[in-house]
């Protein structure tokens, strides 16, 4: 719950995106925290105060000029935890690099010090402009820190280019991650491998495993909200792609080796969660095989072991996976752990009722090198990922 009782202030300046910011009040004030808007007096010919103030429950400051409030943007401005600007207009962002003071919202983000998140929006040829993006740079130089904008459907049409504002879920998930203190996480590089991987017999056959990839993109979630920069590499599924993260998609085995060799080299933590093909066919045919009478006999020879032929450039913490069927799981788990040299692995138990694939939930032993395995019940994946964190977090130096 990273916005329990935190108060966030929100400022709002005029574009069209600014309808989207009342859903990222909403959203905000829903998850605990206290929410101050502050609208421009352009945003406020789009979206009238009084829907902040619904939405929020505390006023909204729109004017310097208010009576009995005139320092109400200096009180704002100290306030410690976060500042948001959603929608940053072109308009905004070059008042507020050039220190500009002459309305509430750049008078209150000029006298700042605590962290400002921006989220920009406007038109796609405004944003590649020039003096935008020296604008954004002279922002970022001085600690602010942005989300998006996206590419897609602008007010005057579609767009190929980056200009629409980021959806306030992908706002709200920037922000969380700048609330969070102390997590050996924030500021590292998480690479993290999810779903399954599929073997071609001919175009269109394939040899896979049923993994949802649901562990590992909980896993990528609860470290880019813990402020780590994640990079997954995901098999193909059906899952929404975790916000923030950036996504590398595979298909085979030897491609999930080949982009998690290439990622490793700036990874201060891997977490193998992906269950990748071990066998492929010997010869995958180019053109689709026709349907004969009879067995079919497949000729199978062993994909590439990932995390057992893994180079390591540099000190890295890695997490692998063990799915076990039965029998003594902990002793072969801890045989994978020094095989594959692993700092952490998680047990769990194809053949148990609520873990393992295609399901939300999991139930896993975490196995270090030293001390006693870690034994959890069943929980939800998000949670499970959490516990896993906390693990790793232990071992990052
Ligand atoms: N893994 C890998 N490369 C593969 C297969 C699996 O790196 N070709 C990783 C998985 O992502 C997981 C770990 O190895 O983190 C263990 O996977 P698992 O299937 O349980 O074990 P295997 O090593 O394949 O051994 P076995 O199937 O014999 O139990």
């Amino acid at each position: 719950m990273p916005f329990a009782g935190r108060h966030v202030v929100l400022g709002v300046s005029g574009g069209i995106a600014c309808y989207k910011s009342c859903t990222l009040a909403r959203r905000l004030t829903e998850d605990g925290a206290v929410v101050d808007v502050v609208l421009t007096a352009s945003a406020a010919e789009f979206v009238r105060p009084v829907t902040f103030e619904a939405l929020t429950g505390r006023p909204v400051l729109t004017s310097l000029w208010e009576r009995d409030r005139a320092l109400a943007h200096i009180g704002l401005a100290k306030q410690p935890d976060l500042a948001i600007v959603a929608p940053a207009t072109a308009h905004l962002l070059a008042r507020a690099a050039l220190g500009m003071a002459d309305d509430v919202l750049t008078a209150l983000l000029l006298a700042r010090y605590g962290p400002v998140l921006a989220a920009p929006a406007m038109n796609d040829t405004m944003y590649a402009h020039p003096a935008t993006l020296a604008n954004l740079k002279t922002l970022a130089a001085r600690g602010w820190h942005f989300i998006g904008p996206d590419t897609g459907a602008l007010a005057e049409g579609p767009s190929d280019r980056p200009g629409r504002m980021s959806e306030p879920e992908a706002i709200q998930a920037a922000a969380a991650r700048l609330l969070v203190t102390g997590s050996r996480l924030t500021g590292k590089t998480v690479v993290v491998t999810a779903g399954p991987t599929r073997e071609h017999l001919d175009p269109v056959r394939v040899i896979t495993n049923p993994s949802s990839g649901r562990m590992g993109y909980a896993l990528a979630a609860a470290a880019y909200a813990r402020g780590a920069d994640v990079l997954l590499v995901t098999g193909p599924t059906d899952l929404p792609l975790p916000l923030g993260v950036t996504t590398h998609r595979i298909e085979t085995t030897a491609e999930m080796q080949r982009a998690v060799g290439a990622l490793v080299k700036q990874a201060d933590v891997l977490i193998m969660a992906a269950a990748p093909a071990d066998y492929r066919p010997a010869t995958a045919s180019p053109t689709k095989r026709p349907r004969a009478s009879g067995t079919l006999t497949l000729e199978l020879e062993a994909t590439p072991d990932i995390l057992a032929t893994l180079q390591r450039p540099r000190p890295c913490v890695v997490v692998g996976f063990a799915l076990e069927a039965g029998g003594d799981g902990v002793a072969k788990a801890r045989k994978k752990l020094q095989d594959k040299a692993l700092d952490f692995v998680i047990l769990n138990d194809a053949l148990e009722p609520g873990a393992g694939f295609e399901v939300a939930t999991n139930r896993v032993t975490i196995i270090g090198k030293g001390g006693e395995p870690i034994e959890l019940p069943l929980l939800a994946k998000r949670d499970v990922a959490e516990k896993i964190l906390d693990a790793v977090e232990q071992a990052l130096t």
